[in-house]
């Protein structure tokens, strides 16, 4: 399949036809039963022609291109992709798409299946990008628990979406959180979390975190605040904005922990052309950059054991 874009020898720059092509084949190995080698082949072809055709091709190659092509009907059959790509809360990545890469098939028994969804459905589970999330939901765990052990006692979970990281963190369910607040922009999702976790003292405020830049800090301040989703839709300017405002809301020693996915996510292309899932990518040093560094703050930014999703954790001196 990796003969499609490199039609040449050395040849570097693809064309749409390479990704028409590319789609063809694609979708003729489904047709014939060969579902999760060609999903895996598909997603890393995606990748490479992603380079290869160039911003401006690219962007036809996603809008125009691929939505005509059989294959995205095909590929509709997974209630992932599908979910992806109605956007009923306005984008892709929603809560309840983060439900399914949490949950599994579990998350989607509701919902009509054909025998191709499920196992295109169980492919997007396996790949890369639903492992960096349940891992960086792990890490949200582990965080909340070393806050608590450290004698920090006040959370804010920004972006909260369902707040799943609580699953398995310890010290909430252990009442050792005095004070967690969870805000998120979208009601419903808050109404899930007070079902799930409210008799564990959760705080849910509804609010978009563009209200976090305009007031004053409040004089609370934090121990440990968080983000996750958040930042892959968020411009530059914006992004800086407001990792200084949510910087702003550390007591001594707390920590801001915010976590963005980066260029080297393996189905860049997949989500871009395919679950039509844009998002704004990150290396660790924009990570990096997304605080001006003085000598109130410890700045670390490290990847995952995926390679999808960096952290950037800032601790205030
Ligand atoms: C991808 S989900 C992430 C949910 C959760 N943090 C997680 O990692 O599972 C993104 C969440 O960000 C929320 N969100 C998006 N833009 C927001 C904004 N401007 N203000 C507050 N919440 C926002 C959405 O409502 C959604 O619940």
């Amino acid at each position: 399949m990796e003969s499609s874009v490199a039609a040449g020898p050395g040849r570097i720059v693809a064309t749409l036809d390479d990704g028409q092509r590319v789609l063809d084949e694609t979708r003729t190995r489904m047709l014939d039963g060969d579902v999760e080698a060609a999903y895996r082949d598909l997603v890393r072809v995606l990748f490479d022609l992603r380079w290869r055709l160039g911003e401006r091709s690219w962007g036809t190659f996603v809008e125009d291109v691929a939505p005509a092509h059989p294959l995205f009907a095909l590929l509709g059959q997974d209630p992932m992709i599908r979910h992806c790509r109605a956007k009923p809360r306005g984008y892709a990545g929603d809560a309840r798409l983060l439900d399914m890469i949490y949950d599994g098939v579990s998350a989607v028994a509701d919902e009509p299946m054909s025998e191709l969804g499920r196992r295109l459905f169980d492919c997007g589970f396996r790949a890369a990008p639903s492992r960096a999330v349940r891992e960086r939901a792990g890490r949200l765990s582990r965080a909340i628990d070393a806050c608590a052990a450290g004698g920090g006692t006040r959370v804010l979970a920004v972006a909260c979406g369902h707040l799943r990281e609580l699953e398995h963190a310890i010290s909430v369910r252990e009442g050792s959180i005095e004070r967690f607040v969870a805000l998120d922009q979208d009601a419903a999702s808050l109404a899930v979390v007070d079902e799930r976790y409210g008799h564990l003292g959760i705080e849910t405020v509804p609010r978009g975190v563009r209200e976090l830049l305009r007031r004053p800090a409040p004089d609370e301040r934090f121990d440990l605040v968080y983000a996750a989703g958040l930042y892959d839709y968020l411009g530059a300017s914006f992004a800086h904005r407001l990792t200084a405002a949510l910087f702003d809301r550390l007591a001594p020693g707390g920590q801001l922990l915010v976590a963005n996915f980066m260029p080297s996510n393996p189905s860049i292309g997949h989500m871009d052309a395919m679950m039509q899932w844009p998002l704004i990518y990150r290396t660790p040093l924009e990570m990096e950059a997304l605080i001006d560094a003085d000598d109130t703050a410890t700045v670390d930014v490290c990847a995952d054991s995926v390679g999808v999703v960096t952290d950037l954790r800032i601790t205030r001196v």
